[in-house]
């Protein structure tokens, strides 16, 4: 699968701060005069939001299976209703996580088959793959702590810090894996400094 030059994602644990540095990303690159789009996963469409609500909702109690078949029907709507259009309009689109996130979560820490969530890949976005991937790095129970002050509370803030902690190694062992596409950012530190390590990736390997 190739590399899309146009698609970038920001992936990584519950209160990593992904969606702040979406939106930081999206504003430098327009100034710099791209046309941009920020979205986020599950969602960006409306069947996606009604998808995500599905997902999340604290009291609905999920087979794995359906889960990942959830993630991939979300993700199915967005590449054709948004992603693959606005790729074809020169836009720059930015996503708040993509298929990384399918296997660290329901591959490396619910546990299923990770051939399962390839095939499912190779169907639903056989040919889309983002150019950069930003994977913000933090410690788990720092994660937890930033989104409960945030006092978010879905189905997987509601998980085991044992959980959470799979999440994170799968991630990492996803970027060791295509260390070309994946560049590994410590979110310990401030939003500006996290921004900046991001712009200066983006400067050097963009162009
Ligand atoms: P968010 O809170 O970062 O918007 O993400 C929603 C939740 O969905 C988050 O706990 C991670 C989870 N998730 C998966 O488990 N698999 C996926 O493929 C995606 C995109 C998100």
């Amino acid at each position: 699968m190739s590399r899309v030059k146009r698609l970038i994602s920001f992936e990584g644990i519950e209160g990593s701060g992904k969606s702040t540095q979406v939106k930081l990303l999206g504003d430098y690159l327009a100034t710099k005069g791209n046309k941009v789009l920020t979205t986020l996963e599950p969602g960006g469409t409306q069947i996606g939001a009604k998808i995500r609500k599905l997902l999340l909702e604290p009291q609905n109690h999920m087979d794995p299976l359906t889960e990942l078949i959830l993630y991939y029907a979300s993700r199915a709507q967005h590449v054709r209703e948004v992603i693959y259009p606005a790729i074809l309009r020169n836009t720059v689109v930015i996503t708040d996580r993509f298929t990384d996130s399918t296997v660290a979560y329901q591959g490396y820490a619910r546990g299923i088959d990770l051939s399962i969530i390839h095939a499912l890949d190779e169907i639903v976005v056989p040919d889309l793959k983002p150019f950069l991937t930003f994977l913000l790095d933090l410690d788990v129970e720092e994660g937890l702590r930033r989104n409960r002050h945030a006092q978010k509370e879905d189905r997987f803030e509601l998980e085991t810090l044992e959980f959470h902690t799979r999440v994170r190694q799968g991630f990492i062992q996803i970027a060791a894996g295509e260390p070309e596409r994946i560049k590994i950012i410590d979110a310990s530190r401030s939003t500006e400094d996290v921004s900046r390590e991001v712009i200066r990736i983006i400067e050097e390997s963009w162009h």
